[in-house]
């Protein structure tokens, strides 16, 4: 398309209905502000000239937006009088003159590029507005599209809604498409006799017609055009969202056994063959590469997962765990900011943090790192085919060497050279019969209790 277009992006709302102490379009789907999905959807429909309208938390909500492939002009609504009004506060980014003018809404982050395509390819043929609709079963809160001889005649919002009109159950979707040309003076005439006393978007429709102009609907998915005024709606964009995305990933080649239980990240890869077992959660920053397991009911984020490698039942990744290839990291471990080499086995009740383990050691059951002292963060550094015994603490800053081994129950504070034996613990005596004395004491001791 050789047409310019300019998308609006209306993000100054108060959120009044969310109750939050942060605007609604910093709230996360897919563990990032749903601005930022906007954006994104923008971005994958070639646009790259973008008016941000921002009111409450408008530094916070412009940077959510921001990113380094195109550029966003924010432009402050100072009273939040409506969509009409809203939108000419980008008015001198609207008057630079472009073909095509979007008008999206921050609150609406499951739009994709297509059906903003569609919408400017109506206006390349000729149409004045096009609003994207959709149908739902509930319409409750959307503004309502009187549509006659397949002409758009009006939006009406649901405060202003007749009891027969209440029935429509084909809504404003909030996406608008407008004739660059004429913009700027429709938009001028929206005024405000309406029930909330707003400067209502929806109102360009029948002045558009009224200026002998042409209006046209068209559908799409009622899964792109949620909006999000409440938590309640919040959590089904949230859940269309998590679905969405776990179809695109089993489609490329991850299995899942139970893809309703996983919970993903909008920046979640991973790669063909995977295995993912139930109740796992991706927070943002998770890479897994080919033929690696995680199991049930483990947490990652920030996390590298080499190819063949095994996560959990009930591992954590905690941001900076860098799994190497056919490692593992098993049942109850914790791992933060920490490479884990090559084959190398973190089975058991583990934590290890600001940690290096070499290829093909094992660290066996209940190893602590000790990395923090109270003030400062220390590190660990563990060779190649290194043993560590079970339930050993290993005191940073602290090393041990290739092939060195630490005996279990060792508390090692000072650096074990390569292949060296480390014990940090008490020697076991061997007291013989004593057991059968003490227990004789204790028998009488409870005897004499009773009496
Ligand atoms: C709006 C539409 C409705 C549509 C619905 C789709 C109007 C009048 N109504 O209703 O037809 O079905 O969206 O989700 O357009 N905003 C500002 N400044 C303002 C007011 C709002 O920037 O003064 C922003 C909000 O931050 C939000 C968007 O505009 O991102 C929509 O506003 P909202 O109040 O949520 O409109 P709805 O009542 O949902
Ligand atoms: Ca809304």
């Amino acid at each position: 398309m050789t047409r310019t277009c300019l998308a609006v992006i209306l993000a100054a709302g108060e959120s009044t209905r969310m109750n939050s102490s942060m605007s609604k379009v910093l709230h996360p789907v897919g563990g990032r502000p749903m601005i930022a999905h906007v954006v994104e959807s923008l971005v994958d429909a070639g646009i790259s000239s973008v008016a941000l309208v921002v009111g409450r938390d408008a530094d916070q909500v412009t940077s959510a937006a921001k990113r380094g492939d195109i550029e966003i002009s924010a432009f402050l609504q100072t009273e939040r009088l409506g969509t009409g009004h809203a939108v000419l506060a980008a008015k001198e980014a609207i008057a630079k003159g472009y073909d095509d003018i979007l008008v999206v809404f921050g609150d609406t982050p499951l739009i994709t590029a297509a059906p903003l395509m569609v919408a400017r390819k109506a206006l390349a043929e000729g149409t004045d507005v096009v609003v994207i609709g959709f149908q739902t079963a509930d319409p409750s809160g959307y503004g309502r599209l009187i549509v006659e001889n397949g002409e758009l005649q009006a939006i009406r919002e649901q405060k202003d809604a007749s009891e027969e009109e209440k029935r429509i159950t084909y809504c404003n979707g909030g996406l608008m498409a407008i004739n660059g040309k004429k913009a700027l003076d429709l938009l001028g005439k929206i005024g405000n006799a309406n029930v909330k006393g707003e400067y209502y978007l929806t109102d360009i429709v029948e002045i558009v017609r009224a200026s002998g102009g042409t209006a046209i609907a068209v559908e799409a998915p009622e899964a792109e055009l949620m909006g999000c005024n409440n938590r309640a709606e919040l959590a089904l964009i949230e859940a269309v969202w998590q679905k969405r995305r776990r179809h695109e990933l089993m489609v490329s080649g991850v299995s899942m056994i139970a893809p309703e239980t996983v919970f993903l990240a909008f920046d979640t890869e991973i790669g063909q063959d995977v295995m993912i077992e139930p109740n796992v959660v991706f927070g943002p920053g998770v890479t897994v590469e080919s033929g690696a397991v995680i199991h049930a009911f483990s947490h990652l984020e920030g996390a590298h997962v080499s190819a063949g490698a095994t996560v959990g039942p009930y591992a954590r990744l905690r941001p900076g765990a860098n799994l190497g290839r056919d490692s593992k990291v098993g049942n109850f471990c914790e791992v933060k900011k920490a490479q884990i080499g090559a084959g190398a086995k973190v089975n058991h009740l583990t934590y290890i943090g600001d940690a290096f383990v070499g290829e093909k050691t094992n660290i066996g059951a209940g190893t602590i790192t000790c990395n923090y002292d109270g003030v400062n963060k220390h590190v660990t550094r563990i060779g190649a085919n290194a043993f560590i015994g079970s339930n050993s603490s290993l005191v940073a800053p602290v090393s041990v060497g290739d092939g060195a081994l630490v005996a279990s129950g060792s508390v090692v504070t000072e650096d074990v050279p390569a292949d060296a034996v480390a014990f940090g613990r008490a020697r076991q005596e061997i007291k013989p019969g004593r057991a059968k004395i003490l227990r004789e004491r204790y028998q009488a001791e409870k005897a004499a209790r009773k009496k």
